[in-house]
């Protein structure tokens, strides 16, 4: 990383609620970064919203824009680098992370699971298929983990973790909600918290 600013590229899908937190908190200086880049696989996600009104310049890339798998990574890694990343954020990105990208920034990509890791992670395990596994097992807790991306899903290294109890009557929706609102407070920390080495990330 440069001694002056840390750049921040987002990869996101969706709702964007954690994307929208952490430029929040970059834009009121809780997080000391610049956001250069976003991401999207979806042209119609409602994270776009917030990275016009953050003005974070944003491309949609996917196998519509570029059926050819190998000229879609290398776009996405020329953008990376023309934006000069020091730290790519998943934030709700629903596509695997090529392996090209992954070696192009081992150990600065980093990913929030809806779940107390490694419980509940790996292949299939989003959204609401998270919360009704962990009801199902009759757990006491759950929460939300910040994980280094390796090329296996939900398995690199465990930065952070947050958890709440649940109560009687939780569903998979009420879950949901709890532990997205840890999510928003909890991810931002730990990126804070890795810009200031307060988390030190191998090189
Ligand atoms: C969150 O639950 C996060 O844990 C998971 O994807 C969801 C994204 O939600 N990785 P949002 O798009 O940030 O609102």
């Amino acid at each position: 990383m440069r001694q002056d600013t840390t750049n921040i590229a987002f990869f996101a899908s969706g709702r964007g609620s954690n994307a929208e937190a952490i430029l929040e908190n970059i834009h009121l200086g809780n997080i000391v970064a610049k956001p250069v880049l976003l991401i999207t696989n979806n042209s119609k996600a409602e994270v776009l919203k917030h990275a016009e009104f953050f003005k974070v310049p944003w491309y949609h890339i996917s196998n519509q824009t570029h059926p050819n798998e190998e000229k879609r990574v290398r776009f996405m890694l020329e953008l990376l680098s023309f934006y000069d990343t020091d730290l790519l954020i998943l934030a709700g990105y629903m596509k695997k992370i090529p392996n090209e990208i992954i070696e192009a920034y081992p150990n600065k990509i980093i990913n929030i699971h809806p779940a107390l890791l490694p419980k509940f992670g790996g292949k299939g395990m989003y959204g609401l298929n998270v919360h009704k596994a962990v009801i199902d097992s009759e757990e006491k807790i759950t929460g939300a983990t910040v994980h280094i991306v390796t090329d296996e899903y939900d398995q690199g290294r465990i930065l952070a973790q947050q958890s709440i109890e649940i109560e009687e009557g939780d569903t998979p929706e009420s879950l949901q909600k709890k532990v997205l609102k840890i999510e928003h407070t909890l991810f931002s920390k730990v990126i804070q918290d890795i810009i200031s080495k307060k988390i030190e990330l191998e090189k």
